[in-house]
């Protein structure tokens, strides 16, 4: 039997339930002190006081000492961009010198490029360089993340990628969500005709995807000079029609509409949101969408940050996730993005400690069986290097991450 017992927890820190922690309660945690859990294949039988553990519990089991530590569940990241070809430091002059990012996409840079690099790799290559990612993470205290395609933009590569997620999750100890973003830009071969690129991506691409069983949720940059609200719709609407469940990279850079078709369509989560008005987050808020917030890309980008403090206002619940890509984010360090949630969001720790557990594992369809320690959760839980939550949050750029438990088993990381 796969049996685990993590005993000496100093502090151990988790949302309650497995609903949206939205309003009052994104920022209602439960901390047990002098805890421990115990883990029986790969399932949570026992999270507590230790004083109350049940007899016999290390027995025959595996014994991690937490020695004093603070305990957590694993982190989710919501929102990446994880597979895909080369690189993009060659933009760093022009960033410097002052050109936005849809002024390089413009030029033909940004996604385009990249989708470039990813035609030309292999599947093996894909796949090999996202491993390395998964090992970082897992580093970081991530256990479970969600990724999009979206540098194929032909069929071949958009299937090629999603193939490379569904290896990834069938490899890797982390619990993965597949989002098809084929309408993530208008590829070279459809310039000028986005229209043309949609009727493409609804005839040929999403029943092919959907036929595959690549991927749970549809994704579309809905932004100026990419896809507008009504292709957006229309992509959503299919991917809807064919069980994918709409999500969107709403307000990024403008706020053209996103979070309304959002909250109109009923979208599991609209992501970025920086440019977010009154409007479209009221649409949110009635739509009960999730707002999956994306920190770092407004640190990389030298944008503002989206408004978090009134969204947890009005009642949206909140998500912190990471937005890896080679792009407007080459950081996979959710810990990073958490710290600039606290600071910049002025989100609590203990909102932070929901958007990045509970939320995330909402807005990714996990939230059964991840997002809290809880009798009957999948056991990941890391140990920090750390007497409390907010030491974490706190020591930004460090790596606090000591033992990560993955289904009950502790990972050599
Ligand atoms: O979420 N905005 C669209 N997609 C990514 C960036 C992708 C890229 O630049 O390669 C984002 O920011
Ligand atoms: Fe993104």
């Amino acid at each position: 039997m796969n049996k685990t017992f993590v005993k000496n927890i100093g502090l151990l820190c988790t949302p309650t339930g497995s609903h949206v922690h939205a309003g009052a309660e994104q920022g209602r945690i439960t901390k047990i002190e002098n805890a421990c859990v115990l883990m029986e294949e790969g399932k949570i039988v026992y999270c507590g006081p230790q004083a109350g553990a049940p007899a016999g519990a290390e027995q025959g089991a595996q014994i991690v000492d937490a020695g004093g530590r603070l305990a957590t569940p694993g982190l989710i990241d919501a929102h990446t961009h994880l597979v895909f070809g080369g690189w993009r430091q060659h933009e760093i002059p022009l960033k410097l010198a002052g050109a936005g990012y849809l002024d390089i996409l413009r030029m033909g840079g940004g996604i385009l490029s990249t989708v470039k690099r990813t035609r030309e790799a292999s599947e093996d290559q894909l796949f090999e360089k996202s491993m390395g990612f998964v090992a970082e993470m897992l580093s970081m205290g991530v256990t479970a993340c969600e990724m999009k395609s979206g540098y194929g933009l032909d069929l071949e590569t958009e299937l090629k990628q999603l193939r490379v997620i569904r290896r990834l999750a069938e490899s890797c100890p982390m619990d993965i969500a597949a989002t098809f973003l084929g309408a993530h830009a208008v590829p070279e071969e459809y310039k000028d005709d986005a229209d043309g690129y949609v009727d493409f991506l609804v005839n040929d691409v999403l029943p092919a995807v959907e036929e595959q069983k690549l991927a749970q949720y549809c994704d579309v940059f809905c932004e100026t000079g990419v896809f507008d609200v009504a292709q957006s719709r229309r992509v959503l609407g299919a991917g809807k029609a064919l069980g994918l469940k709409p999500r969107i990279h709403a307000d990024e850079i403008d706020a053209i509409g996103g979070a309304q078709l959002a909250g109109e369509i009923g979208a599991v989560s609209a992501e970025h949101l920086i440019a977010a008005d009154e409007e479209g987050m009221a649409a949110l808020a009635r739509g009960g969408v999730v707002a999956n917030l994306l920190p770092a890309t407004s640190f990389y980008l030298d944008k503002t940050f989206a408004p978090a403090r009134r969204m947890v206002e009005l009642g949206i619940p909140v998500v912190v996730a990471s937005d890896f890509n080679p792009g407007s984010c080459p950081s996979l360090n959710l810990p990073f993005a958490m710290n600039l949630g606290l600071l910049r969001y002025k989100l609590t720790p203990e909102e932070t400690l929901n958007a990045v557990t509970i939320n995330a594992a909402c807005s990714v369809g996990m939230e059964d069986r991840l997002g809290s320690l809880e009798l009957g959760k999948q056991g990941d839980l890391v140990i920090w290097d750390a007497p409390d939550w907010e030491m974490v949050l706190y020591r930004f750029g460090s790596n606090l991450c000591r033992t990560v438990i993955k289904k009950g088993r502790p990972l050599a990381l």
